[in-house]
């Protein structure tokens, strides 16, 4: 049985992770702050040689609902958020949202999602279901991201379209859940490892519809050691898996 989703939908952390994003962190925080007004925002920079911390620093000073958490290296997005998520649950937020800095994510789109989540544990910003898109996307792109969703659903058993997306509002209740502690995934397949404790753990996934448009300034921090990371984790999770439905089908 799914838990009953609790209560409150608010207070709303908003938590970005940058590196290198100097010239896409102020216009995105702008936009954030008219669309949810009453949300805080949490950057986690990695030390960004381009000095995105010192803006993020200057934006903090000016805004009393912006927070600041320098790293020390580039240690990776799923690191990135799991410091951020452990700052949030240290604080009194009912819900911890993650948002790409890079515009690609439409801070527009969170009073929907967060809408969303008064009937839902997790909801995901969802660029496969219908309504959802992704725009200037280049093929190659679409490819992994398609293979990769289609891969993890297959191993995984999933049900959710876009596993991988990191457009996400989670209640807090979600994150105490499910171990943040021993969570390994360093790249962008800490998107599915989340999505997969948050389904094994009983909690309802919503997703609705978004459109992913890709970044006009920087560069994505995509690449092949990220993919790899990916393949080789959701093939372990995949196999623990058929190995636990094997035991107990061997058990019965
Ligand atoms: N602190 C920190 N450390 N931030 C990082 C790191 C890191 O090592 N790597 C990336 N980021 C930040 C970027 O600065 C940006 O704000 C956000 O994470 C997303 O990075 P991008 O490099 O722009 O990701 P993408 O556009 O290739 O991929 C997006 O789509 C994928 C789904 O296909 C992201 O949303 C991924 O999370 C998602 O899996
Ligand atoms: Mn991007």
């Amino acid at each position: 049985m799914a838990e009953q989703p609790s209560t409150a939908v608010e207070p709303v952390l908003v938590v970005i992770p940058t590196y290198n994003e100097r010239e896409n962190l102020g216009p995105i925080t702008r936009r954030l702050r008219d669309a949810l007004p009453k949300a805080h925002v949490l950057v986690v920079d990695d030390g960004s040689p381009d000095g995105t911390g010192e803006l993020a620093d200057e934006l903090a000073a000016k805004d009393e609902l912006v927070h600041v958490m320098h790293r020390t290296s580039k240690a990776g997005l799923g690191a990135a958020y799991v410091a951020g998520f452990d700052w949030a649950l240290e604080r009194d937020y009912a819900v911890i949202v993650e948002m790409d800095a890079d515009g690609s994510h439409a801070p527009e789109d969170l009073p929907r999602m967060l809408a969303a989540l008064e009937d839902a544990d997790l909801v995901i910003g969802s660029r496969y279901v219908p309504g959802g898109h992704t725009v200037n996307w280049p093929a190659s792109r679409k490819l992994i991201s398609w293979g990769g969703n289609f891969y993890s659903r297959m191993a995984l058993g999933a049900k959710v379209k876009d596993i991988t997306a990191g457009f996400r509002a989670y209640r807090r209740q979600v994150l105490e859940k499910i171990n943040l502690g021993n969570v390994a995934s360093a790249g962008y397949c800490f998107q599915i490892d989340l999505a997969w404790r948050t389904i094994e753990a009983g909690f309802t996934v919503v997703e609705v519809p978004i459109t992913f448009t890709e970044r006009q300034v920087g560069d994505s921090k995509m690449s092949g050691s990220i993919v790899r990371e990916a393949l080789l984790r959701v093939t372990k999770w995949g196999l623990r898996r058929r190995g636990t439905q094997l035991r107990n089908l061997v058990r019965r």
